[in-house]
């Protein structure tokens, strides 16, 4: 199959009309700087369907559907992407390149740095097993982890000090600068330092099986507990899962996949031969991993803490499944005992008892969702209506329409309400509210500040550029906005002075992200209109930090930046 290079697929993009490939299903009206009209993804009878001339992109409002015309083609008209890039470059008129890959130089620095990663782990493996990993070795024997399954899982040891790669590599000046790449180094006024140090690491592998990244945890008590590799090329921490090749086989084998929180956790299954669980990568999961996890098993159990922490990270993961849930499918949630992890249940249990647990005790998603529902909702009538609202809105952004009416159906049974039918939008404004053209700008529409805010820098890239030194932390690393956001920042920061469009460069990077095309085609953020939304982040992002700190001066120091924030605001407000 063809390899196309991102400048190719970008020429086509640039040379095709997205309105025109959409109008031959689509009758489109202009409203404001988009143009409108009925979904062709689902039924409706007013248009929340927007495209953006500008970008190039279309998001449609009421069900969630969005992208670029050669996502348009695959999901709307059914081309396997390739077929798709052909048929624009076709109509562009360009000619298709051959099929050897199309930068060699390109390949070859990937491949270089595939086999660096390989090399690494090669190396954080042997120091576990050399004098200099005694205590390393000792932690794991600790914790029950033998060195047959250290030796299938590549576990490996990084010691103390910052110039350990250098020990290994020696200086030359490519090769650390390759070794940053694939995110072992970090650069610092001093120079180029290890970024693991004095760590068990746990490699992590992409679906090839090839190592792609590291997790690493300290040696007993410190901070932070789990370091893991920044976002590289080759790492991607919410489409990645641990565990996930080394286990692919033996979860079809075994027709079981459990889905835990941690590395630990998975090795501490396999090494009661329990060797089909997966782990996030110290994120909440995302859709993409649960997409992974449903296309490799129809039946995962998705394993929680039963606290409070655990049941809010349940319910996240139930959020996040239902757009991409089919009948096919049937997720269960197991809540351990407070406190506990897969780890820690099988030292105390053992094999028996935690198997008997993931057989027995692990209830099905419709029940866990309802149950879910009925503790938000509360009691009496009130809390009966509130629950079909809840239920209703969530029901809205699932796509298998014979799953939703069942579900739709259990929760009516639940409460006694009727449902609607209506699809509509999950974190967006109403369909009727976004598409009557503004005559002015009105300043306070905006229904939530971070869409807002996204859409704002998104339609506008420029405005990254002045934006205050705190708002790269505005999201924070579990926010799931929070991969795009930074990407996005450091495409900027590549290219202070290209035109490069932003949208259109994650749109790539984030396939699966439907809310890159949303905030393009969200009504256009004015200056005034984002400058609040800045403020309004600023705000919230100082509101937290104030909850977390403490020490008197840092607080007036943020209370004062606080102040002046809501100056500004009832400046612009006048
Ligand atoms: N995690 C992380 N960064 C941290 C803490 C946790 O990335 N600072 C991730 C790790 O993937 C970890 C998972 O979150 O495995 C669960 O964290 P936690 O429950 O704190 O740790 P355990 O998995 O129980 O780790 P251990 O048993 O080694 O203490
Ligand atoms: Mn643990």
């Amino acid at each position: 199959m063809a390899q196309f290079s991102s400048t190719f697929l970008d020429e086509v993009l640039s040379r095709t009309d997205l309105a025109e490939i959409i109008a031959r299903h689509v009758e489109l009206k202009p409203s404001g700087a988009n143009l409108t009209g009925l979904c062709p993804f689902h039924h409706e009878k007013t248009p929340s369907f927007s495209v953006s001339v500008d970008k190039q992109m279309y998001y449609c409002f009421g069900c969630g559907k969005g992208g670029n015309a050669y996502r348009f083609l695959m999901e709307h008209d059914g081309y396997p992407f390739p077929e798709a890039v052909e048929f624009l470059a076709q109509k562009a008129g360009m000619p298709i390149p051959d099929s050897k890959p199309v930068n060699p130089k390109e390949a070859a620095r990937k491949k270089y740095g595939l086999e660096l990663l390989d090399k690494v782990a090669g190396i954080f493996s042997r120091t576990l097993n050399s004098d200099e990993g005694n205590h390393a070795r000792d932690y794991f024997a600790k914790r029950k982890l033998s060195p047959e399954l250290i030796q299938k899982y590549q576990l490996g040891y990084a010691p103390a000090g910052y110039g350990f790669m250098k020990r290994c590599f020696g200086d030359d000046a490519k090769t650390l600068k390759s070794l940053e790449a694939i995110g072992v180094l970090i650069q610092n006024e001093r120079g180029f330092a290890d970024r693991f140090r004095e760590r068990v690491m746990f490699p992590i592998r992409d679906k090839q099986g090839r190592v792609v990244g590291f997790g690493g945890r300290i040696l007993g008590d410190g901070e932070p507990k789990y370091l893991n590799s920044p976002e590289t090329e080759f790492y991607h921490k919410s489409h990645l899962l641990y565990g996930y090749s080394e286990h692919r086989e033996s979860v079809r084998k075994h027709q079981m996949l459990v889905v835990v929180e941690g590395y630990m956790d998975v090795l501490a299954m396999a090494s009661y031969n329990l060797d089909y669980a997966v782990a996030p990568l110290g994120t909440a999961i995302t859709e993409s991993q649960l997409r992974i996890i449903l296309r490799l098993y129809e039946n995962p159990v998705f394993c929680f803490d039963g606290d409070r922490a655990g049941r809010g990270a349940a319910w996240r993961s139930i959020e996040r499944m239902l757009p991409i849930l089919k009948a096919e499918h049937s997720p269960k949630f197991l809540y351990l005992p407070d406190g506990e992890d897969p780890d820690t249940l099988l030292q105390k249990e053992g094999k028996e008892a935690f198997e008997h647990r993931l057989n027995n005790d692990a209830r099905p998603m419709l029940e866990t969702w309802i149950k879910g529902l009925k503790n938000i909702a509360g009691d009496g009538a009130e809390g009966r209506a509130r629950m079909a609202k809840k239920a209703d809105v969530m029901l809205s952004t699932m796509e298998d329409d014979y799953l939703r009416q069942a579900w739709q159906s259990e929760v009516e049974k639940e409460t006694g309400v009727a449902l609607s039918m209506q699809k509509r939008p999950q974190f967006s404004p109403s369909p009727r509210q976004s598409f009557t053209p503004k005559r002015q700008t009105s300043l306070s529409v905006t229904p939530m500040k971070d869409d807002g805010f996204m859409a704002g820098l998104l339609q506008k890239p420029k405005r990254f550029h002045d934006l205050p030194e705190d708002a790269f932390h505005f999201f924070v690393d579990t926010h799931p906005i929070h991969p795009i956001y930074t990407r996005a920042f450091s495409l900027v920061g590549d290219n202070e002075n290209t035109e490069l469009d932003i949208a259109a460069q994650l749109m790539r990077e984030f396939p699966d992200n439907q809310n890159i095309a949303r905030w393009v085609n969200l009504p256009t953020v004015g200056d005034d209109e984002f400058q609040l939304l800045l403020i309004d982040m600023h705000m919230a992002y100082l509101n937290n930090l104030l909850g977390h700190s403490d020490g008197l001066a840092v607080k007036m120091r943020i209370n004062g930046e606080l102040k002046a924030l809501k100056n500004q605001q009832k400046q612009l407000l006048k």
